[in-house]
């Protein structure tokens, strides 16, 4: 059927707006790649030929902020953070089992956060690797006894590799003065280190895929006290299905692989806070809470 060049013009408009919604937001072909359908080939290939010694180990409540209001780019406090930009793997790795049971292995193989650093730096196991521009591995200060743990980057945060310095990272950080923290007495990481495309939701085998990383970040970081920023954060380290609005603003435990177990107090989103100005104030009693449960320790 031949269109007008009005009706052909329309019917761009729409598959662009689909694309849109569809979270598309950056063109980097003129055609399409069924990376899925390339990993699958690349399995059956290495099914077929022999070992080989040299290959390594891996081989085979919306919280996320607007794209908006972008802070200005800001220096990491991390001394001597190596590179974090992700060469962009090959092909996109099929999210399942075997990788959520590699990452669980490569994890726990890590002896210090910089080791657990290079190791998800160099895992392909995780799909969102292969759209983000960045691996978002941390910031602050992780001899800190604060630690805090948000959902995944955000536009911003996967274009300078560092957790929360977006919109909802700035309110992060004038909650966290109120305490009398900054990022020099505070570590924050996410449990998803790669931005979903288009700030989509994780799915629930990717944030399976990523947890022992984040779990053994926690583990050799080992605040006294964490708190987790939003539902799926709280969802991951605490492992409940209980709502945020329930768990906040009482005290928890995360339980770390090795059964050590850290105070947790699970609090409201700042990307939430920003559109529900009204709930700051519980928030901020939570952040009270910290503050008195982390001067028993010194
Ligand atoms: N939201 C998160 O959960 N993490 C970030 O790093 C930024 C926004």
């Amino acid at each position: 059927m031949d269109l007008s060049p009005d009706e052909t013009a329309a019917a761009l408009r729409g598959l662009l707006a689909f694309y849109a919604e569809a979270g598309v937001d950056e063109a980097l072909a003129d055609e399409p790649v069924d990376r899925f359908a390339e990993t699958l080939e690349a399995k059956a290939r290495r099914a077929s030929s022999a070992t080989r010694a040299e290959a390594r180990p891996g081989g085979d409540q919306g919280s996320r902020e607007a794209e908006p209001g972008r802070a200005a780019p800001r220096k990491s406090f991390l001394p001597e953070a190596p590179p974090t930009a992700a060469p962009r793997p090959q092909t996109a790795a099929v999210p399942d089992g075997a990788q959520a049971a590699l990452a669980r292995e490569l994890a726990r193989s890590a002896g210090t956060l910089e080791e657990l650093r290079r190791i998800m730096f160099d895992f392909d196991g995780c799909n969102l690797k292969a759209t983000a521009k960045n691996l978002v591995f941390a910031d602050g200060n992780p001899e800190a006894d604060l630690m805090l743990v948000g959902e995944a980057p955000g536009r911003d945060e996967d274009i300078e590799g560092l957790p929360f310095v977006g919109r909802s990272g700035q309110l992060l950080d004038r909650i966290l003065a109120a305490i009398d923290r900054d990022r020099t007495s505070a570590y924050i990481a996410n449990v998803i280190p790669w931005r979903p495309p288009g700030n989509r939701d994780p799915s629930p085998m990717e944030t399976e895929i990523c947890r022992p990383f984040i779990e053994r970040q926690i583990e050799l970081a080992a605040p006294k006290v964490l708190i987790t920023l939003g539902n799926p954060s709280t969802k991951a380290l605490l492992r409940t299905q209980e709502g945020i609005t329930r768990m906040r603003g009482t005290w928890r435990e995360h339980v770390t692989p090795g059964g050590v177990r850290i105070p947790t107090m699970p609090t409201l989103h700042p990307a939430y806070l920003l559109r529900n100005p009204a709930h700051k104030r519980l928030a901020w009693r939570d952040f009270l809470e910290v503050r008195a449960r982390l001067a028993t320790f010194s």
